[in-house]
């Protein structure tokens, strides 16, 4: 068993106030594209979390300085000395994130060579970057798979490129971005991810002096120019942190506000929230007036009593509903009366904590099959992807060992719900991407301690 382990009281709504900063897919990526410039970068609202500081490391490795700004969460990222690392010291972050293979296209134009260690991440499927090596591959670059890592070089330089997406990869798509900014000619990339994060990264790199179109139907377009500067830059929200906290007002029969969180691009989450029963209301931030501070805006969520109604949801690609916001959600449809039906469709393998809720007393039952109303690309690939929830069902407490980030977190939230007292192992791991999680809980109300 895992030593960091939170021992859970469950059975108290979560009640309180608590605020998201930037997005943790945003953040990460912004500071990557700090490499590509020519002058100091100055990212705000940076949360605490590890995948940051992964980022920070292998920077700093790389000769970029990284440096506390004056605000909370502010970052200076200064690339005026870039240099290569050991591989050795590389392979010290070896699978502890999956950003290192963003750093790809921008080690290439800075330096001309590049060392990927092995990637980490949550293990929700296999995860494969073959659309990553294809694609750096027809920018030119030459990658050749080592048993220690990854050494990609361009030795006649990067050019512009066409090249169309299997799947619209949130990951592949960054890579391009990061590529083909500064590569000679231009690029056009179909099937696209556009995800605000995504979008979010392309004003980044606008700042920086990017020409980037994105077009109707997935299509992005990218002239490559001989440099880039720096950037300012304040990050969209966290939104998958956000419905995080809005499924555990639901799923504790509490109410939490989210400040920050952002509607706009939780409109998809917000529609599902509202069908299962949950309330929710979205406050503006009003900047101050004479006679008035000025308020930070976010949104509420809260369960109005009586009974939760099962849906019947598919995750997918933006603007779907997001595959990051199915785990958590998932322990309030629990609590709901009826049939619930989940078809994941973005990971082939990111149902097996249902396995944890059903040792609580959840009924889940997961399926080969798609389930939803679109066939998706692992149905005839035998893997269990699909979920039935037949609620409502008291759950009770339990010894959990967290897998994944979402799933952790899923984990605590219905550990949270549940009678009695649970020990959720391998905690720690969900600092990878909640700012001050247990700080969050204390200010919620949530009875949790470190034993
Ligand atoms: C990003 O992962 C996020 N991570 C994930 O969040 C998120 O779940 C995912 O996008 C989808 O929104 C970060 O931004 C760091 P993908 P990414 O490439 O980029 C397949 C979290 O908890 N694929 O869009 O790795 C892949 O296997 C994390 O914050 C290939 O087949 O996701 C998956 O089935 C978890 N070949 C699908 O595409 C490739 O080369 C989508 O993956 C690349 C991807």
């Amino acid at each position: 068993m895992p030593e960091d382990v939170l021992v859970v009281h469950g059975g108290t709504p979560l009640h309180g106030q608590i605020r998201v900063r930037g997005a943790k897919n945003l953040v990460s990526k912004a500071m990557v594209a700090a490499l590509l410039g020519d002058e100091p970068s100055r990212l705000y609202d940076v949360p605490r979390i590890r995948d940051v500081e992964v980022v920070r490391g292998l920077l700093g490795l790389h000769g970029v300085k990284v440096t506390d700004g004056v605000e909370d969460g502010e970052l200076v990222l200064d690339p005026a000395n870039v240099e290569r690392a050991s591989t050795d010291e590389i392979n010290v972050h070896a699978g502890s994130s999956r950003i290192p293979i963003l750093f790809c296209g921008p080690l290439l134009h800075r330096l001309g060579h590049a060392f990927i260690p092995d990637l980490g991440g949550c293990h929700i499927g296999p995860r494969p970057i073959d659309f990553h090596i294809q694609a750096l591959r027809e920018f030119g670059a030459v990658v050749d798979k080592t048993p220690e890592g990854m050494h990609l070089t361009a030795p006649a330089g990067l050019h512009g490129t066409k090249f169309e997406l299997p799947y619209p990869s949130v990951g592949a798509t960054e890579q391009v971005l990061l590529t083909a900014v500064l590569a000679n000619g231009v690029t056009e990339l179909r099937n696209a991810a556009v995800e605000p994060e995504i979008i979010d990264l392309i004003c980044v790199l606008q700042k920086m002096g990017a020409i980037i179109t994105v077009h109707t139907d997935r299509v992005i377009e990218i002239e490559g120019v001989p440099r880039l500067g720096g950037y300012t830059h304040r990050p969209i929200p966290d939104r998958i942190e956000a419905a995080s906290w809005a499924a555990a007002a639901l799923a504790t029969r509490g109410e939490i506000e989210v400040l920050g969180a952002q509607q706009v691009d939780m409109m998809t989450f917000l529609n599902v929230f509202r069908s299962i029963g949950g309330e929710y209301k979205v406050t503006d931030t009003l900047p101050p007036r004479a006679g008035s501070p000025g308020t930070e805006g976010g949104i509420r969520f809260w369960h109005p009593g009586g009974e939760l109604r099962a849906v019947a949801l598919e995750t997918d690609v933006h603007p779907g509903f997001m595959t990051d916001w199915q785990q958590p959600l998932v322990v309030a449809l629990t609590q709901a009366r009826g049939l619930s039906i989940v078809h994941e469709t973005v990971y082939e393998q990111r149902l097996g904590y249902t396995e944890a809720l059903n040792k609580m007393g959840a009924t889940i039952q997961v399926y080969r099959d798609c389930l939803g109303g679109t066939p998706c690309r692992f149905g005839r690939r035998n893997f269990k992807h699909s979920a039935v929830i037949a609620g409502p069902s008291k759950l009770h407490a339990a010894d959990l060992v967290i897998p994944d980030l979402r799933a952790g977190f899923s984990h605590l939230i219905a550990a949270l719900a549940a009678e009695g007292t649970s020990r959720v192992y391998g905690v720690d791991l969900i600092n990878r991407g909640y700012e001050d999680f247990e700080s969050k809980l204390s200010a919620l109300g949530a009875h949790v301690e470190r034993p």
